[in-house]
């Protein structure tokens, strides 16, 4: 009888590492990693014991690409506790270099896929989380994979708390359209849009990130989606 795969590897479908990485990006993976990586152990994650005393709140990012918005919003609230969720080693590398060079404390990693890393965060443990340019899979083949589904919304509302918000942004219509579709029809989350600038305009505590960028260098026009959990 063939073995299953370990169950990280049935639920990534992208890239887990590209080019080498150069050496000092080594050194960081090698030296940084191991010390702000979550452990799962299958039972609920102690995040009180992961992170300092001072942190008041916990925000997740999932896929946090090469961490520039993971690192801004990190430096600019040293008062929560930030998990960020990359399987692409080399996005990580990125994010660890910005965090070096910040001197940034607040940081915890998952380099895997977010799926079971959500399986294992406590019920209403976080107050935010972001999913920032998922991949848009856009054969209609491939529309399984993508990150927005109604299992991925119901882990995520299980985690956040009352009031919580989960900000999710794409640059491609159909995801954009897939998207509202799913979470319309989640009772557990409201849109917060009244008026079009509410999703076509960035807030100013949301900086772009390099995906973003590359985007409406190529005219395209993002929409940015804010939900509350009820
Ligand atoms: C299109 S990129 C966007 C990266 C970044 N958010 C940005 O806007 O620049 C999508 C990212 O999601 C990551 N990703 C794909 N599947 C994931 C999963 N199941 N859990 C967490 N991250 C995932 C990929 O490795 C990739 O870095």
């Amino acid at each position: 009888m063939t073995a299953e795969p370990p169950k990280e590897k049935r639920i990534l479908y992208g890239r887990r590492r590209g080019k080498a990485l150069r050496k000092g990006q080594r050194l960081l993976v090698e030296q940084d990693l191991p010390r702000l990586a979550i452990p799962l152990d299958g039972g609920p994650i102690d995040l009180g014991a992961l992170f300092s005393s001072t942190i008041k709140e916990y925000w997740l990012e999932i896929g946090f690409g090469g961490g520039e918005h993971l690192a801004w919003q990190a430096e600019n609230h040293p008062d929560v506790g930030i998990i960020g969720c990359e399987p692409f080693l080399n996005g990580v590398a990125m994010l660890l270099g910005k965090l070096k060079e910040a001197g940034t404390t607040n940081v915890r990693l998952h380099n895997e896929a977010a799926e079971l890393l959500i399986e294992e965060l406590p019920a209403a443990s976080l107050t935010r989380a972001f999913l920032l340019f998922p991949d848009p899979w856009p054969k209609s083949a491939h529309a399984k994979r993508r990150f927005v589904s109604h299992a991925n919304i119901s882990g995520l509302a299980r985690i956040l708390k009352k009031g919580g918000e989960f900000r999710i942004a794409t640059d491609h219509a159909d995801y954009g359209a897939w998207i509202l579709w799913h979470m319309l029809q989640s009772k557990e989350f409201v849109w917060l849009a009244e008026s079009p600038d509410d999703w076509r305009v960035r807030e100013t505590d949301w900086p772009p990130t390099r995906y973003e960028r590359k985007a409406v260098e190529k005219g395209l026009h993002p929409v940015y989606y804010r939900f509350r959990r009820k």
